[in-house]
């Protein structure tokens, strides 16, 4: 192991091993060394599950959408037999993208040499030869990784054998019992780059003690962060809440909340951050869904969006004028995350930048350090999952 990785993964044990009260926040050289950032890329985001969009973007046969995690380019497809599938883009032949953006088809045509695929991978032509096949003698088609979905998130898994997903989030389902989030809508949709370290845009998402601080006029005004608490944690998961106050401008909102049943959904609201690069922050009646994935130590590519109830995604597909209000706000409470990671990311020079104490309303931060130091410190490798479907 790289030395600098040693020295990070040793420090991040120490912070894992303390409590609340003990612990600190990360050096700062943890968020742009390379060699840190290829570790995590090999031990993390080619082992675990990552988060690449929703099911509303492939339900058609013929549906796809492109993504790339640790710098592997993927199509996520709905094939003609109507199966899911999260394919290789990258061409059979000589590397060119296959697949770029999204879109709807019935096969996929690589644009260098026009060798075309099924979309369930095979190889269907490749013009002016015969009899292409791999190295082995065997039908040529653009390797498979695993995929599975859980409340209508599309997960991807580089690795040939994940734990299974289900044991992954098993625990959380009971916070999403009230939410019938498997049925809402995207609107509006976020794809944005950040120029930071991916870890600091989860660690703001990870905690509610900055939105009065962040957040005036947008998420201060009704989850303010004095009610931010910590709720529940496992190996992949953790979870804070924030009381929803609904009156003065946003008392509109109180209809949604309403609805919930007796209990603590109807005054307050989940915060999940599903590890690594996933957050999905509640509100009784939308919900911001954002996954970070890196593109190096120092940008972070943000996809997700605006999750909404089905009533409220066709009001706004009728009333336009609310449709673009709604995304206005969203993407200020987004460029207000944002200016958070920028303002950090800016500090990493520094030379005074020293790891201060966690509050206990950052519990889940060291959640997330206690993961991170679980994965990087397990050393784990990725299988070689090119061989899978090939
Ligand atoms: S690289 Fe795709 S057809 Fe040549
Ligand atoms: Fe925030």
């Amino acid at each position: 192991m790289n030395q600098s990785v040693q020295t990070h993964t040793k420090r991040l044990a120490e912070i894992a091993s303390l409590d609340i009260g003990k612990a600190r926040a990360l050096p700062m050289s943890m968020y742009n060394d390379p060699a840190l950032f290829d570790a995590e890329m090999e031990s993390i985001f080619r082992t675990g599950w990552i988060c690449v969009g929703r099911l509303e973007q492939v339900e058609k046969p013929g549906d796809w959408f492109t993504i790339e995690i640790a710098g592997e380019p993927i199509v996520v497809v709905r094939g003609m037999d109507k199966k899911l599938r999260a394919l290789s883009s990258v061409c059979r032949h000589r590397y060119f993208t296959v697949a770029e953006g999204k879109g709807h088809s019935t096969r996929f045509t690589c644009p260098y040499h026009l060798w075309t695929y099924e979309l369930d991978g095979r190889l269907r032509g490749a013009p002016h030869m015969e009899d292409v096949c791999d190295h082995e003698g065997e039908p040529v088609r653009l390797p498979e990784f695993n995929l599975d979905t859980w409340l209508g998130f599309i997960f991807v898994s580089l690795s040939t054998s994940p734990s299974p997903l289900v044991d992954s989030v098993a625990g959380a389902e009971a916070y999403w019992q009230n939410y019938d989030i498997s049925t809402w809508k995207v609107s509006p949709w976020v794809d944005e780059v950040w120029p930071g370290n991916w870890k600091l845009a989860m660690e703001t998402a990870l905690e509610g003690y900055h939105v009065t601080g962040l957040h005036p006029g947008t998420i201060d005004t009704f989850m303010p962060s004095r009610s931010a608490r910590f709720q529940a944690s496992a190996a992949d998961w953790t979870l804070f809440r924030l009381d929803t106050v609904y009156d003065g401008s946003f008392s509109s909102l109180r209809a949604y909340a309403d609805r919930m049943p007796e209990g603590e959904d109807r005054t307050s609201a989940p915060q999940f951050g599903f590890f690594p690069n996933c957050a999905v922050s509640c509100s009784q009646m939308s919900s911001i869904w954002l996954t970070f994935l890196p593109l190096d130590a120092s940008l972070t590519r943000v996809i997700g969006g605006n999750l909404v109830p089905p009533d409220l995604h066709a009001h706004f597909e009728i009333h336009e004028k609310e449709r673009l209000a709604n995304a206005d706000a969203v993407n200020a409470v987004n460029a207000q995350d944002a200016r958070a990671m920028v303002n950090l990311q800016k500090n990493v020079r520094s030379r005074f930048a020293e790891p201060g104490l966690l509050s206990e309303k950052e519990r889940n931060l060291l959640c997330f350090y206690r993961y991170l130091s679980r994965q990087l410190g397990s050393n784990r490798t990725n299988e070689n999952f090119s061989k899978k479907g090939a």
